[in-house]
């Protein structure tokens, strides 16, 4: 379809489903979240030029997966967002079902973009392409078709480049299946960004001293943190534990070291990022000072997604909040952007035994917990986060079923950051050594009540709306 067409398609969708789409009370008031349409992985996260480019995954025709845009947002303070002209539209033969996901570069002051064209065939299969774009001066996006072909021995799911400059050339890893449906890490170099050698596999199921691990890997990001290599991945397929892998899809990560000569990835065990409800294809940068930051999508592709609620105002999904990512050991730790704090309104504080704290509004609100015993924090009668000796839970209601699920986290947790706005809660534990994120759909105006005869200390923040201009 030409772009001209497509882009009519969806000026027409945002015209005639913003304002409903605005209205719902379950919109988020400072979470990254679709004008119309459904939003799943980020894309091209970087900062350039002074401002963070993030730009999403984006049907913006229909609350469905399906031919993918790329939407646009920029930043100055990873807080205050605006939108940016439609960055990408799946208007050529080589990207007809979907612009999907990918990266961005500066190359010598061009912003360059890496993406993946996907292409399905009638009888069910399909192709991908991996493919460049560069803005021009004007914020243009000017598309250069293919400069990658499905590599030999794989299927056609191989997509979402991610790419990076070291010591003058360009790298950059792909998920992948392997014909015998093992997923997979490749790895590519360039002088050019244009010109694409293959350095093989440098990690997936059966290698490295894993076993059996997942049919396809998606979303692979490969750098450097505290001294350390990270391969954060999501890998589909790995059957669900009592304490983990309990999601659909995974997304977490390898730590090890990754040697520039050998091509070598060596690598300890996967560890999920996020074991909440709904955390899937994150994507790093680099911030202007050199930390390592971190946005999610706080969904996760499978059946349950489409009974969210907000389904029926004609949108789906957020962005996890920016997170700064820190190594401890061979550990992940997460903490909210520091940028965030400038939403913090009026501050209350309170201590003693949980059941004795009153109920507070968790509208748009972060809360900071020292806890020593048993509690629970109720969000609307609709989420439970329960502390106890084992760990932390997180308790709802299936959307589809009705049956109550879990997600667990186990140690001894104490203290709890939790960042609430609207329909989500993201829970940082212990300063970020874990966290859990989950959508949930109460009624307008949600309070949380606190039970239980544990000890908490407590300092409760109300957070500022910050609409995306
Ligand atoms: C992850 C993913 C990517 C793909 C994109 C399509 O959620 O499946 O692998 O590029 O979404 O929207």
């Amino acid at each position: 379809m030409s772009e001209a067409h497509l882009l009519k398609q969806a000026l027409r969708a945002v015209l005639s489903g913003q304002q409903r789409a605005a209205a719902d009370h379950h919109r988020p008031a400072w979470h990254l979240a679709p004008p119309v349409g459904l939003m799943n992985d980020p894309n091209g996260f970087i900062h350039f030029n002074h401002r963070y480019v993030l730009c999403y995954q984006w049907n913006p025709l229909a609350c469905a997966h399906g031919a993918k845009f790329w939407g646009q947002w920029s930043s100055e303070d990873l807080v205050n967002w605006r939108h940016e002209p439609l960055a990408l539209a799946p208007s050529e033969p080589y990207e007809s079902h979907g612009c999907y996901s990918g990266s961005a570069v500066d190359n010598q002051g061009v912003m360059t973009l890496l993406y993946t064209g996907n292409v399905k065939f009638d009888d069910g299969s399909r192709t991908a392409w991996q493919c460049l774009a560069t803005r021009d001066e004007q914020g243009e996006f000017h598309k250069h078709g293919p400069v990658l072909a499905l590599p030999e021995g794989y299927t056609g799911h191989v997509r979402d480049p991610k790419v990076w400059q070291h010591d003058g050339l360009w790298y950059m890893v792909l998920g992948a299946q392997d014909q015998a449906l093992q997923g997979k890490v490749l790895l590519f170099r360039s002088p050019d960004l244009h010109q694409w050698t293959s350095l093989g596999e440098i990690a997936g199921s059966h290698l490295n001293g894993l076993g059996e691990f997942g049919y396809m890997w998606e979303c692979p990001d490969l750098f450097e943190l505290d001294g350390s290599s990270v391969l954060v991945v999501c890998p589909q397929g790995l059957a669900a534990e009592e304490w983990r892998w309990r999601n659909t899809f995974q997304s977490g990560y390898f730590c090890g070291s990754f040697d520039y000569h050998s091509h070598q990835f060596r690598h300890d065990e996967f560890h999920e990022l996020d074991l909440g409800f709904e955390f899937y294809a994150p994507q790093t940068c680099l911030s202007a000072d050199g930390r390592r930051l971190l946005i999610g999508w706080m969904g996760i592709p499978d059946g349950d997604e489409f009974f969210q609620p907000t389904q029926a105002n004609g949108w789906m999904h957020t962005l996890t909040c920016p997170r700064e990512l820190t190594l401890c050991g061979n550990r992940i730790f997460q903490h909210p952007a520091r940028e965030l704090q400038q939403l913090r309104g009026q501050l209350s504080q309170f201590a003693g035994s949980a059941q004795t704290l009153p109920a507070l509004a968790v509208d748009s609100a972060e809360l900071e917990l020292t806890v020593s015993g048993a509690c629970e924090l109720d969000f609307a009668e609709e989420l439970q986060l329960a502390v106890h000796s084992q760990g932390v839970t997180l308790r709802r209601n299936n959307l589809r079923t009705g049956e109550p699920e879990t997600r667990d986290w186990r140690g001894e947790a104490r203290t709890l950051r939790v960042l609430c706005d609207r329909s989500s809660i993201e829970v940082f534990i212990n300063d970020g050594e874990a966290v859990m994120s989950s959508r949930y759909f109460p009624a307008p105006a949600p309070q949380c009540h606190f039970h239980g005869t544990g000890q908490i200390g407590l300092r409760h923040w109300s957070l500022r709306q910050c609409v995306v201009e």
